[in-house]
């Protein structure tokens, strides 16, 4: 195990990686076995779960539905926030139980969480019944784990400072229209409250040519849509030399012709003018925006440590707006912020009235061990902090609620994605510019973009039928 010491992180210098390119292992070794994978925090983890069941089905594990059936379970966890690891116990409890009843079952947790000391040193005092803990820097390595796992816990941890291992198509994904492609890991930001630069390490870009060598082969397999992944896209490359920078790459994923390009996330620091004209340039770069304000407040903006005033959040916001036709912005708000006072909470909302935002994922701040904010005085009662998600909520529901009404009565391009769970008459899919549509229609129009007229607008959905 070689855990990071999360005081040095921020010592953090720009050596460059190095780019390692393997073959998974493809055997039988396992073949018969189940597995069942269960998946916490971003879409990071949730592509982490696709290639970790790709190299579980290449070592020949089949993948079940329910915990129950399975022979090997592992959680991808999430260390965002508190609550995020009580679950995780909660479920692990539970998993232990199923081990007396098949002695062969093995518990595996990984993800951000494995990233953490004290939750390593907790698993060793209170959870050693788990057989396997792997961290986010080597999850090329399971297979190798699995074929030579020792009996009780092994600890696979490695420090945060990692290389970009290219793993080639490894991923079993979701889906068969739509994909994840990371373009770099790792995030240097360090907002003060975040422990995401701990858990996943500095940034590390993918070369380009990795990346658009993987879009083309999606395109070629017949995905629609690629979603470009890091937690701040904008820093994309400046740990390269000689390679592009973020706008760069989105034009040359545009040009590569696959139907839908999106991004998550872009920090609104360094969001530059040439990311906006790529963005209003190319018609194949979805005109849909995730830009996270997390406080209206300059002072807590500050304290935060995210690097922009409200004045210039709001600047980027109007920029945006008015250079890309029709965008869609959602945004993150975190509420509570130690020393978060009445009048900072009001700036924020007014930048939620100014913003009008789309959607808003809203939280109570959470304090993360081993962060700067975690030592700050977090004295609000958890009453006031509640008192202010509600109202905030109320808000960003009436803006997200008024923003879909605009839709009614209007024709949307629809990517249609899956059958609809509420109604398997309908299907579903997604608008340009992020909104769920349930479609009435043929489900022969599955994987298809189709022109769909928008009958029923709701607070978090839209109906629509294709005439
Ligand atoms: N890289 C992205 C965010 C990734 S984490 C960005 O910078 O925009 C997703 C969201 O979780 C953050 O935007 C923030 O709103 C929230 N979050 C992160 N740390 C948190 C904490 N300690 N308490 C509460 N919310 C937190
Ligand atoms: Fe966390 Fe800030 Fe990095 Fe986002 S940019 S992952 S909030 S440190
Ligand atoms: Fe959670 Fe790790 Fe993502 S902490 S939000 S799973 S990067």
């Amino acid at each position: 195990m070689n855990l990071p010491d999360m005081s040095k992180a921020k010592m953090r210098n720009k050596e460059s990686v190095e780019f390692i390119y393997t073959n998974p292992l493809v055997t039988n070794e396992f073949s018969g076995q189940k597995y069942f994978i269960k998946t916490y925090g971003c879409q990071m983890n949730v592509h982490d779960s696709e290639e970790i069941s790709g190299l579980l089905e290449n070592l020949g594990f089949e993948s079940v539905d329910h915990e129950n059936d399975a022979d090997l379970i592992i959680l991808n966890t999430c260390a965002i926030r508190e609550n995020a690891h009580d679950k995780v116990f909660g479920f692990l409890g539970r998993c232990k139980h199923l081990k007396k009843d098949n002695k062969n079952l093995k518990l595996i947790l990984c993800g951000c969480m494995a990233q953490e000391r004290s939750v390593v040193d907790e698993i060793i005092k209170k959870h050693p019944y788990i057989d396997l803990v792997f961290g986010t820097h080597n999850i090329h390595e399971l297979p190798n784990y699995l074929m030579n796992l020792d009996s009780g816990l092994n600890i696979e941890v490695k420090s945060n400072e990692g290389n970009v291992f290219e793993v080639g198509e490894t991923f079993k994904r979701d889906s068969r229209y739509v994909a994840w492609v990371n373009i770099m890991y790792g995030c240097d930001k360090f907002c003060t409250y975040c422990i995401v630069p701990f858990t996943r390490g500095k940034e590390r870009s993918r070369r380009s040519k990795d990346i658009l060598r993987e879009v083309a082969c999606l395109k070629e397999k017949g995905y629609k849509e690629v979603t470009l992944l890091g937690q701040n896209v904008n820093a994309y490359g400046r740990d390269l030399e000689d390679d592009m920078d973020f706008a760069g790459l989105l034009a040359s994923v545009a040009a590569t012709g696959i139907e839908r390009v999106r991004f998550v996330t872009s920090h609104p620091w360094n969001f530059t003018d040439e990311m906006i004209e790529v963005i209003a340039k190319e018609d194949n770069i979805m005109p849909y925006i995730h830009l996270p304000l997390q406080s209206g407040s300059d002072r807590i903006l500050k304290l935060m440590g995210r690097r922009y005033t409200k004045d210039e959040y709001l600047e980027l916001y109007n920029k945006i707006k008015s250079r890309v036709k029709n965008a869609a912005i959602t945004t993150d708000i975190i509420v509570g912020f130690p020393n978060e006072t009445e009048e900072d909470f009001l700036e924020t909302l007014d930048v939620v009235q100014k913003c009008q935002y789309d959607g808003a994922f809203t939280f109570i701040y959470s304090p993360r061990e081993g962060t700067p904010a975690a030592k700050m005085d977090d004295s609000i009662p958890l009453n006031v902090k509640e008192e202010r998600l509600h109202r905030l909520n109320e808000i960003v529901n009436k803006y997200s609620n008024m923003n879909n009404q605009k839709y009614l009565g209007t024709t949307q391009k629809v990517l249609l994605v899956g059958i609809s769970e509420k109604d398997s008459n309908k299907l579903y899919g997604y608008t340009e510019t992020m909104k769920l549509v349930n479609v009435k229609c043929d489900h022969d129009l599955m994987g298809t973009i189709a022109d769909v007229v928008i009958t029923e607008a709701k607070s978090f959905s839209l109906d629509g039928e294709v005439r």
